[in-house]
């Protein structure tokens, strides 16, 4: 029987696993789920299990915060062991944290399969910690799940062979419908403007961040402002000690209550990946507060648009208005699970045998 072990770690993973596990228990396949620990907080993490209905992870390595290079080097070093241990057929990567990039080092390295869902994003940006862990991992893995068309391009610019590349939409969306089903009627504030900011290039520089305060300061003074504060976020904000005016704050709250919120918004004002992709799918206006996307799609196909001069936000939000219905992009229907599943199954092996003798003539 074919055994999978997959690798999360902080939020943004919980949501992509939630439907490749679902998929992959529907196909009878063995399943290990390995949490790092990145995230750790209930609000973080254990409550996305709760709402995403995925079981609790089997293993957690409980490293933590810390440095990029001390927390990359603590799941490099703890996620061996088990990898080593459990021998799956495919080790299965999501998104573009630390965890990411750590676990598919280390697997690629013991000569496990390894497979990148959300393959091909690029900001080229790479001040982004989170492009590095991109371009790290899909240089390594062997199979590479892309979201959106563009990420199929990106790689084959990129020199990767078309076999190892495989397009099955956007596991985000799968959660995003599943969830919707339970989101309660009368949640969420309605016609609000939900915004979240943890980028460091956005809430680490004093100035940018103080900019950033004062647009929605602004905002706030026309409709309600709904801030759950992802903690770095928390702390950077009680640094600065900024006045918010009427913006309310409110603790990082779960994935449904979430939803429930920006599905009845009247804009989303975001540094967030996965916001834009959720704000696409349901055709709620998002203003993206940085100078670049890794998901184009959702500008030339959605109802993203980049915002990176804070002063703009009020007037943009003010002139925010839905699309009449939502357009999604191709593979953002609710069945990207089940094509990942089939994409391992599907997939040929044409590494070089471990015994293989490569001449060079
Ligand atoms: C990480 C990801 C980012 C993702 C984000 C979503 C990387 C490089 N970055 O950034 O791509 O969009 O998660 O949230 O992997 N903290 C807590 N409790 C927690 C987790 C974190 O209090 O459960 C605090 C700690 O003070 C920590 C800080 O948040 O130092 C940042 O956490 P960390 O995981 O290092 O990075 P994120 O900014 O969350």
């Amino acid at each position: 029987m074919t055994k999978i072990l997959h690798v999360v770690g902080a939020r943004p993973n919980f949501p992509k696993l939630a439907p490749v596990h679902r998929a992959a228990a529907a196909a009878g396949l063995a399943q290990v789920v390995v949490h790092t620990g990145q995230h750790y907080d209930d609000a973080m993490s254990a409550s996305f299990f709760r709402d995403l209905e995925v079981p609790t992870p089997d293993i957690n390595l409980g490293v933590g915060s810390q440095s990029h290079a001390v927390q990359t080097a603590r799941i490099m070093e703890r996620i061996e062991p088990v990898l080593l241990a459990e021998r799956p057929d495919w080790v299965l990567v999501y998104g573009d944290v630390n965890s990411t990039a750590a676990a598919a080092l280390v697997a690629v390295k013991l000569g496990l399969l390894v497979a990148h869902v959300e393959a091909g994003l690029r900001s080229h940006d790479r001040r982004m910690p989170e492009e590095i862990n991109r371009l790290v991992t899909d240089r390594i893995a062997d199979l590479l799940l892309t979201p959106s068309r563009d990420a199929d391009e990106a790689l084959r610019r990129e020199g990767v062979r078309d076999e190892q590349i495989a397009f099955v939409g956007n596991v985000m969306i799968d959660s995003l419908f599943h969830a919707l089903q339970h989101v309660p009627a009368d949640a969420g504030a309605r016609d609000a403007v939900v915004v979240t900011l943890h980028r460091p290039s956005n809430v680490d520089e004093p100035r940018r961040l103080a900019s950033i305060v004062e647009a929605l300061r602004e905002i706030a003074e026309a409709r309600p402002v709904v801030f759950p504060v992802h903690p770095r976020t928390r702390q950077r904000l009680e640094d600065a000690g900024l006045p918010l005016g009427a913006v309310r704050l409110l603790e990082p709250i779960p994935y449904r209550e979430m939803l429930a919120h920006v599905s009845r918004a009247h804009a989303v004002v975001t540094d967030s990946g996965g916001l834009q992709e959720e704000t696409t799918a349901l055709g709620v206006p998002c203003f993206t507060v940085r100078e670049n996307t890794e998901r184009p799609v959702t500008i030339t196909e959605g109802t993203n648009r980049l915002a990176p001069d804070p002063a703009e936000l009020p007037r943009l939000v003010a002139s925010a208005a839905r699309p009449a219905a939502p357009r999604r992009p191709e593979g953002w229907d609710g069945h990207a699970g089940a094509r990942v599943v089939e994409a391992l199954l599907a997939f040929v092996d044409r590494r070089p045998a471990d015994d293989a003798v490569v001449v060079e003539v």
